[in-house]
Parts: structure tokens; C-alpha cells; sequence
């Protein structure tokens, strides 16, 4: 029997009736989406930084295109979330002020961050940006502050790699995904930015977090991630929450 999950499938879609995962580049994936299709995008891309020593997170990444494509693939009155490195944000922040007049800055501060603390400030809050245009949707029914206070994806919820798996295996891997997003932080940002029935992307889908996040709160998603195992790992998990 072929086993699915150690080929590469460049291509796949895994559909439900709450959203798709396509196993694709996202740069392909946006260029030929068609525009003004979703309501919200909240996403997390590579912070560029090598984070565990993974490639994708070592690439230049195309910021200005990015910005572009956000902007055209986004309904009217859509929200755009990003998280993003330090030194990105700049970047993210100049690009996305081309197409959209509204911008604030976002943490995810996370108190028990175990960061190095030698003769600086412990790093502990991870940045992010929200745009959108005059009169988008946001939700009124909460007050929000532009950060969010909970701790590290850890425990139960942190994706381990299945044993049983050759490929989730690698000597000194301690974790699935080294970047796996908070499912509380999502669903804050879910619930924000989007309403019940809106369709949300994350071109960068790593394991699945806004999937998640956009089912377990009626919402619809369309994920993008080029590593054949997160797309997996993502599904699974999104069959899992059912
Ligand atoms: C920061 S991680 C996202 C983690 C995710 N928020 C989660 O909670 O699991 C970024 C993901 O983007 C994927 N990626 C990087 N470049 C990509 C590209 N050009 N097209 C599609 N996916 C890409 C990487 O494989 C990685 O899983």
C-alpha cells in the first residue's frame, strides 16, 4: 500500500464542508485566486529568522506581494492579521499602508516565556499587525486591547510527532511544528475580525491553527501550506476537532 503521507503531493486538496487545506505554495495559490473572496485573513508566514533550523523559515519572503495579494483577494470591508518578527514589521507595516488606512500594532504576550534574560529585557510577546479600511467589520458586542495575555502553546494541545511515523521522527524534534499558534490567541482574532458564515484564509497554514479556530467558531476556512506532513498533521487535527 502507498502510504500517502511519506510522498510529496504538491496539489492536494483536502475539502470538508467547513473549509479546504491545498497543499501548495501560497505565492502560486494567490496569484491565481480570484479577487474579493474572502472576508478576513489571519494569518502567521515565516518570520524569516530560521526558527529551529527549518528552511521555510530561512527564505526571503515577499512582503510586497504579499501585501498586494491580500489587499485583491480581500472583500470589501475585510481585516488582514499578520504575525510577524521584529524586523519584519516595518516591512509588513509600510507595504500593507499602500492598500489599507487603518493599521495597529498587536502582542500575544506570553508570561511564561522562558526567553534569556542576560542583561536585557526577557523576551515575551510575539508581534502582530491588524489593517483594514474605513468601515470594516469588527466586532462591538467585546472591548478589545491591541494585545492578548495567555501563555505558550504547551501541554495537550501542542502537536507531538507520531512515533509510529518515520517522518515525524528526526533525532532532536520535540515537537510537531516549532511555531504552532495558541488556538485561544486565534479564536480572539476569529472572533474580532470576522462573523458567523465569513470565509477566512491563512495562505501559511502550518498545522492548522485558524482552521480550528474558524470551525470550532462557524466560520469558514481555506488554508495553504506547502509541507506535506503540516498539511497532515492539519487535517487530522481539523477531522480531530469534530
Ligand atoms: C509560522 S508557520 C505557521 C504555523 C501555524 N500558525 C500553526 O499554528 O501551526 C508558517 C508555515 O508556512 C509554511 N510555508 C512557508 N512558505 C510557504 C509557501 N511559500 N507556501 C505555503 N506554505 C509555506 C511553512 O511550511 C510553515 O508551516
Amino acid at each position: 500500500m502507498i502510504d500517502l503521507r511519506k510522498q510529496d503531493h504538491l496539489g492536494v486538496t483536502s475539502s470538508s464542508k467547513d473549509g479546504d487545506i491545498h497543499n501548495k505554495d501560497a505565492f502560486l495559490f494567490l496569484g491565481n485566486c480570484p479577487a474579493h473572496r474572502y472576508e478576513a485573513i489571519i494569518t502567521d508566514p515565516p518570520y524569516e529568522i530560521g526558527i529551529a533550523g527549518k528552511d521555510w523559515d530561512c527564505k526571503k519572503l515577499r512582503i510586497d506581494v504579499l501585501a498586494y495579494q491580500f489587499h485583491r483577494v480581500l472583500k470589501p470591508g475585510g481585516n488582514v492579521f499578520v504575525f510577524c518578527s521584529d524586523f519584519q514589521f516595518g516591512d509588513w507595516y509600510r507595504e500593507l499602508s499602500r492598500y489599507f488606512t487603518r493599521l495597529r500594532k498587536y502582542a500575544w504576550c506570553k508570561p511564561d516565556s522562558r526567553g534569556t534574560n542576560k542583561g536585557m529585557f526577557q523576551e515575551s510577546f510575539e508581534l502582530g499587525l491588524h489593517v483594514c479600511s474605513e468601515n470594516a467589520y469588527f466586532d462591538m458586542e467585546d472591548r478589545y486591547k491591541n494585545y492578548v495575555v495567555a501563555g505558550k502553546t504547551s501541554g495537550n494541545e501542542r502537536m507531538m510527532p507520531d512515533p509510529d511515523e518515520e517522518w515525524s521522527t528526526k533525532k532532536g524534534e520535540k515537537t510537531l511544528h516549532p511555531t504552532q499558534k495558541k488556538l485561544s490567541v486565534i479564536e480572539t482574532l476569529v472572533t474580532a475580525l470576522s462573523k458567523k458564515g465569513d470565509t477566512i484564509l491563512d495562505p501559511f497554514a502550518g498545522t492548522g491553527t485558524l482552521g480550528v479556530a474558524a470551525k470550532n467558531l462557524g466560520r469558514k476556512f481555506e488554508m495553504v501550506e506547502y509541507g506535506f506532513r503540516n498539511h497532515i498533521a492539519a487535517w487530522d487535527r481539523i477531522l480531530g476537532e469534530e
